[in-house]
């Protein structure tokens, strides 16, 4: 087991993954915050290490495949051995499953299943040469388990991220890698706000259990659950955070 609490986020430029950068930080992580925004990513830095944290920005396009390995490399020579993982990018392209384009449908793979994919062997493949125990999340959605009009092809995504979890959980459980994933419900992010706003997206939040949706720090204590390098027993779950949204 390593001490060193070193993690990178990748999409921390923003929403969820700037949150997760902050609570990380604020908990002991080094925290390397990886997106294309290197001027949200370097205000967050700052943010970071002026409440007392250590932070590293770090641009990174996660679909450019071969950049992987060098921007990591890069990262490490900054900050030392990286130890988490939190698969945190994301997006969906919002259109009935009929409009859909080849082109929309690789945007949405490239960024949310293959992208994930490589990032957990690059690391898997370090760990288990330096014999780190190292620990992933990969964020996942609800929609997993939830049929939502408009994402088909984003819901089919995060179903497979859900198995993905599994499989990489089990094939590196006896190098001591713990492999999770995070499913939040509707968390109110750039990645949602004008829905949100919006008559369409007022009603759907009408019709939640609570009424509401959430925000980014309700995520907190789940992230640094999944992320704590002391639990081992933890492995190929993923844990839905919806307020109830889906019973
Ligand atoms: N908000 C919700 O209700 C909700 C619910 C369930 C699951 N999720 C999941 O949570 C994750 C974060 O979503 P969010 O709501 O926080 O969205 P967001 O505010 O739009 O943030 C998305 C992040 O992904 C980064 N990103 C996008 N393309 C990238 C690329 N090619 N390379 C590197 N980074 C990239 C963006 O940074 P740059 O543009 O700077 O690259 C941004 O930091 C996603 O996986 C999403 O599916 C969200």
């Amino acid at each position: 087991m390593s001490n060193n609490k070193t993690v990178l986020v990748t999409g921390g430029s923003s929403g969820l993954g700037a949150q997760f950068c902050r609570t990380l930080a604020a908990n002991g992580y080094t925290v390397v915050a990886a997106a294309r925004r290197l001027e949200q990513l370097q205000a967050l830095c700052a943010e970071i290490e002026e409440a007392g944290g250590k932070a590293y920005p770090l641009a990174l396009d996660v679909t450019d495949l071969g950049s992987l390995a060098s921007a990591i490399d890069k990262a490490e020579a900054a900050v030392g051995p990286i130890t988490c993982l939190v698969n945190n990018a994301g997006s969906s392209v919002s259109k009935k499953a009929v409009d859909m384009t080849p082109e929309d449908f690789d945007f949405v793979v490239d960024l949310n299943l293959k992208a994930p994919y490589f990032l957990c062997t690059e690391f898997a493949r370090r760990w288990i040469a330096n014999g780190i125990q190292g620990r992933i999340v990969n964020v996942g959605s609800v929609s997993d388990r939830k049929a939502m009009p408009g994402h088909t092809v984003y819901g089919t995504t995060k179903a497979a991220i859900a198995r993905l979890t599994q499989q990489f959980a089990r094939e590196w459980i006896n190098k001591g890698i713990c492999v999770n994933a995070l499913a939040p419900g509707y968390i109110r992010t750039e990645l949602n706000a004008e829905y949100f706003d919006s008559p369409a997206g007022q009603a759907v939040a009408a019709f939640m259990p609570r009424r509401r949706v959430g925000k980014p720090s309700d995520l907190d204590k789940a992230i640094l659950y999944l992320c704590e390098p002391d639990q081992e027993f933890l492995t190929g779950q993923v844990l839905a955070l919806d307020d109830g949204q889906c019973l």
